[in-house]
């Protein structure tokens, strides 16, 4: 039997925004290594601080996620492009629009802004990359002449205002005119404003200006054969390129980072919520069969929207994530950690507790831990680690303490419509999911690919944490005896 989905993308060209994130990487190298007869893939790539657009190439070339393609030759179809999506025709030279609009067949519009903080901060980032950013998409995928499908990656959070959550689109309150005549306003406080207020519904820019470029992908829906998908939290991959592949620290990441380096030993979350995670690999591979079956359907009324979320019969909750993460955390503790992460991770529900794992396993230890290096001769970094800590818990806070649910038929029935060897090819399903196993291989894969950690020094990460506990004990009695003594010679001499 043969592949319907790899028949589809024989010698059709594909444009990808965003294939230096999480998700882009992942989707070229999934397209690559299972469509090897794809046609030019054009990566649209950026200069960015300090490097140049053939910098990033050469980076992106030899990033290790492709060392894994069994064909390296295959690197050859990547034709790489100038240009950023906030730029009208997305900064394209004259010669390369014309080659795009007149070859590209499917668009996976992934770029970005993905900063989740509220209000103000980021708000430009969110408006010009993601708002404006699809704007200009939508208005290249009007003059292609060959578009099959444009695939926009939105995020399953868009919508976060409602409990229930189908595979529709919902109004927002403003248009995206209005949103950015706010932000052309410059006015930092009446940007405050009305984000905090007039959209609170939303928790921040990322995920109104996410609702607003669904809203106008489903008004050019007669023109452009478009589909949506909709990752939740994206994590660790299953199984491409290796099992456990991922390249960044972001929200799911971010916590499990938090509390393996010691930092993190409570959390105002409720260890019972539900975690909206997908792993990258299954994402991508919604992304490529979705492209092939909008291609193959048009034309239809709606939109059709992919929530890829697992289903409520088999989720994971942050209670079960720690607990399943317990024996891989502590057999193989990471060499950075500043000290063994909390065998519970404290919550609201016991007040008393959160205090006093707030001022003593916090705030003391941060300030202590400070002291000693600065009595070492080291720079202090505990304190500002914690600042840093708070400021990211406060940003995903609003996933860590409610439970959407949503419906998720069009991810789930895509599955069915691939043939057997597709079905293989591009596994995407989580109904039978193993979470526990998923969580192990997920926490080695960050040791290794976001921690750059080896396997062996296992012995030598161990044996420095029992040397910090010994350490921080010290201190404390030390402290402790300080305070006594202290005392002691005040009731003796007044
Ligand atoms: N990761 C998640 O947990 C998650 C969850 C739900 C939805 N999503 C959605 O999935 C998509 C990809 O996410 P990700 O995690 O892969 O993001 P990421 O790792 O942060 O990467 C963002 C990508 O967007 C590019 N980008 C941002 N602004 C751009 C601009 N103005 N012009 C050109 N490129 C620009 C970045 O390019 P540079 O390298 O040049 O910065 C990068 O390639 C996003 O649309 C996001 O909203 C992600």
């Amino acid at each position: 039997m043969e592949s319907e989905v790899c028949q589809f993308y024989e010698k059709r060209s594909v444009l990808v925004t965003g294939g230096t994130g999480l998700i882009g990487k992942c989707l070229v190298y999934n397209l690559l290594a299972n469509c090897p007869d794809v046609g030019t893939i054009y990566l649209l790539l950026r200069k960015k601080r300090e490097f140049s657009f053939d910098q990033r190439r050469e980076r992106y070339l030899n990033y290790d996620i492709f060392k894994n393609l069994k064909t390296p030759n295959l690197l050859n179809k990547l034709v790489f492009i100038e240009g950023a999506v906030d730029a009208k025709n997305l900064g394209l030279s004259n010669d390369i629009l014309s080659k795009v609009t007149a070859e590209v067949s499917i668009l996976f519009h992934s770029a970005a802004s993905v900063g989740l903080e509220a209000g103000y901060k980021g708000a430009d980032q969110a408006a010009n990359s993601n708002l404006r950013g699809t704007m200009n998409v939508l208005e290249l995928c009007r003059s292609m002449t060959n578009l099959a499908c444009l695939v926009y990656v939105s995020t399953a959070t868009a919508y976060h205002f409602k409990s229930l959550i189908e595979e529709k689109i919902y109004p927002v309150p403003c248009t995206p005119e209005q949103f950015l005549s706010v932000m052309e306003s410059g006015d930092a406080k009446a940007i405050d404003k009305f984000l905090r207020e007039d959209m609170k519904m939303f928790p921040n820019a990322y995920t109104l200006t996410k609702a607003l470029s669904e809203n106008l992908c489903q008004a050019e829906n007669s023109n452009i054969p478009i589909c949506i998908v909709r990752p939740p939290i994206v994590s660790s991959s299953v199984a491409t390129p290796v099992p456990g592949w991922t390249n960044k620290m972001q929200a799911f990441n971010a916590m499990i980072l938090l509390w393996v380096m010691g930092l993190s030993r409570c959390l105002t979350w409720d260890p019972d919520t539900r975690i909206e995670v997908a792993p990258v690999d299954y994402v991508c591979n919604v992304m490529i069969t979705a492209a092939w079956f909008t291609g193959q359907k048009r034309p239809v009324d709606t939109v059709p929207v992919y929530n890829v979320v697992p289903s409520e019969d088999n989720s994971v909750t942050w209670r079960k994530l720690l607990e399943y993460s317990l024996d891989v955390v502590f057999e193989s503790p990471s060499i950075k950690a500043i000290r063994w992460p909390g065998r519970q991770m404290i919550s609201p529900k016991t007040p008393f507790k959160l205090l006093y794992s707030i001022i003593f396993q916090h705030i003391i230890f941060a300030i202590f831990s400070d002291l000693f290096l600065i009595c070492t001769g080291s720079s202090p970094q505990i304190c500002a680690l914690m600042i840093k800590m708070v400021n990211t818990i406060k940003s995903v806070r609003w996933f860590l303490t409610k439970d959407w649910h949503y419906i998720n038929t069009n991810y789930l029935a895509l599955t069915d419509h691939l043939n057997e060897h597709d079905r293989k090819l591009f596994p995407m399903s989580m109904k039978n999911m193993d979470w526990k196993s998923y969580i192990h291989t997920g926490y080695y894969g960050i040791r290794k690919f976001v921690l750059h950690e080896d396997d062996d020094n296992t012995k030598a990460a161990i044996g420095r944490l029992r040397r910090l506990t010994m350490i921080t004990n010290g201190a404390v009695i030390f402290a402790f005896l300080m305070i006594i003594s202290t005392c002691f010679i005040l009731v003796l001499f007044l």
